[in-house]
């Protein structure tokens, strides 16, 4: 693992969408691998800014997103899909059509599942994975389990996601209970893994992701097995680190 220290979430922000800007521009015609959520933001807001000045071109790129909530329309403010096109999407020149997230207005998730794994397998795979970290160290919706689920899948939200998701909805009853996620395999393969954490709240989870056992209980523990990640995060963050 290497670990890149930022003073704050800024600094954050643009470590990780510099790592962004040099596999997009050392591989025009990469995958990405990207998620939503709070920590993302400001990366995808440095990568528009980018784009803006002439430094950065998505015209070859393709996009594989982590997750949506399952039963969610497209058009709703709080679906995944619609958080990447106000996020990203809509302020870069990405092709239509190369990007993609698991379908959660398919309501079988059998279908919903393999369709993505499908998607996934005829990109070639993801080049370089974008990563948030749950407070419960869950990576994608991978939540802590008693075994590492391999592909797409149709998830129970616990408690403590919908807890942490909750402040982005009206009511806690309206926050989804399931959601359709890329596996821990399908993560694995990825190239590169870019995890990006802010904030205290994020500490105890790095740390045991990082310095703990590697655990389905803690899902993104598995990434110390992976070759090439990069961890970028803010003092609050790396509080608990040694
Ligand atoms: C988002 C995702 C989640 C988030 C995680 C952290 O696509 O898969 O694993 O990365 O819940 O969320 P934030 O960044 O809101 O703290």
């Amino acid at each position: 693992m290497r670990l890149y220290k930022a003073k704050n979430y800024e600094d954050m922000s643009r470590k990780a969408a510099n790592i962004i800007s040099a596999q997009v521009i050392m591989k025009p015609d990469c995958v990405l691998g990207l998620a939503t959520g709070s920590t993302p933001i400001g990366t995808y807001k440095q990568l528009i800014e980018w784009y803006n000045k002439g430094d950065l071109d998505f015209s070859e790129v393709t996009t594989v997103n982590l997750d949506e909530y399952k039963g969610m329309p497209r058009e709703n403010s709080q679906s995944y899909y619609y958080f990447m096109h106000t996020n990203l999407f809509d302020h870069v020149n990405l092709q239509k059509g190369r990007s993609f997230l698991p379908d959660g207005t398919e309501p079988d998730s059998e279908k919903a599942c393999s369709d993505y794994n499908a998607v996934i397998h005829q990109v070639g795979g993801i080049d370089l994975q974008l990563l948030g970290i749950g407070r419960n160290g869950h990576i994608g919706f991978n939540e802590p389990a008693d075994h590492f689920s391999l592909e797409t899948h149709c998830v129970d939200l616990t408690p403590s996601t919908i807890d942490a998701n909750k402040r982005f909805f009206e009511k806690e009853e309206d926050v989804p209970r399931q959601a359709y996620t890329m596996g821990i395999k399908t993560i694995m393969q990825a190239k590169r893994v870019l995890l990006v954490a802010s904030g205290e709240d994020k500490a105890q989870a790095l740390y045991d992701s990082f310095y703990g056992p590697v655990t389905p209980a803690v899902p993104a523990s598995i990434l110390q097995y992976h070759r090439n990640v990069y961890v970028v995060a803010d003092e609050a963050a790396l509080s608990k680190m040694p």
